[in-house]
């Protein structure tokens, strides 16, 4: 199981800072949200800011999720800025197929992620090309937003794809996840969570990361079918 704290619910006036305390938190992967104002409406951040987090946070995993129209002119400046994950939209359609085989041939590993409204079978095609499968929990643009529960048949559909075509992609879930959501989506199959408000949000960081680790862990993925 892994934590991913998102830095988009940190204090934006004290990245370094905030990495540094991510890292210690004992979680182990960073997601970092880039919004280009296009694909989304809000803007965050780019390359800069993660080229100067990064020392920061040595050694844990950047998970960069790319919520932009035109992620092909971003994927080599990431790369070069210390991204180990590269994700995209299935929403882009024809550029797809392209945009994996390029993180891929980048080195980094390859994520692709699918909004609420976008039926899960769209994603069928890449099975096999990703290394992570990202669930939006939320409409993706802003943090601090109200899990959508309708999305955790996708999860368990995504597990059932693993199982049945013995894939490995990790099945990751980012909006609205606390300590309440992220059970539901481990019990669904879910393994890797991001948090932004309700990690960085909470009192101690660390104590917040540890407590999900272990409701997560505490959770059958064999009583999906009891749970939805
Ligand atoms: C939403 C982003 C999320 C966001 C989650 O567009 O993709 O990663 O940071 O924030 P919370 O956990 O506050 O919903
Ligand atoms: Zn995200």
């Amino acid at each position: 199981m892994i934590i991913a704290p998102s830095l988009l619910a940190s204090d934006f006036s004290r990245f370094g800072k905030e990495a540094e305390r991510a890292a210690k938190s004992g979680a182990d992967w960073l997601h970092l949200d880039i919004m280009d104002g296009q694909f989304v409406p809000n803007i965050s951040f780019g390359p800069a800011v993660v080229q100067a987090v990064r020392p920061h946070a040595k050694n844990m995993f950047f998970d960069v999720h790319l919520m932009c129209g035109q992620p092909e002119i971003l994927l080599e400046p990431f790369v070069k800025a210390g991204a180990d994950q590269l994700i995209v939209h299935v929403e882009l359609g024809d550029k797809v197929p392209q945009l994996l085989w390029k993180i891929k041939s980048l080195g980094k590993k390859v994520g692709l992620a699918i909004n609420p409204p976008t039926a899960i079978t769209e994603m069928q095609p890449y099975l096999d090309k990703i290394d992570m499968l990202l669930v939006m929990t939320v409409n993706p643009g802003f943090g601090g937003q109200s899990f959508i529960h309708e999305c955790l048949p996708k999860i368990q559909q995504a597990e059932a794809w693993r199982r049945e075509r013995k894939l490995n992609y990790r099945i990751e879930v980012d909006g609205g996840i606390n300590n309440q959501t992220a059970a539901e989506c481990a019990r669904a199959g879910a393994d890797t969570f991001v948090a932004g408000t309700s990690l960085f949000g909470a009192r101690s960081l660390k104590s917040a990361v540890t407590k999900m680790r272990k409701i997560v862990n505490g959770c059958d993925p064999g009583l999906a079918d009891l749970l939805i």
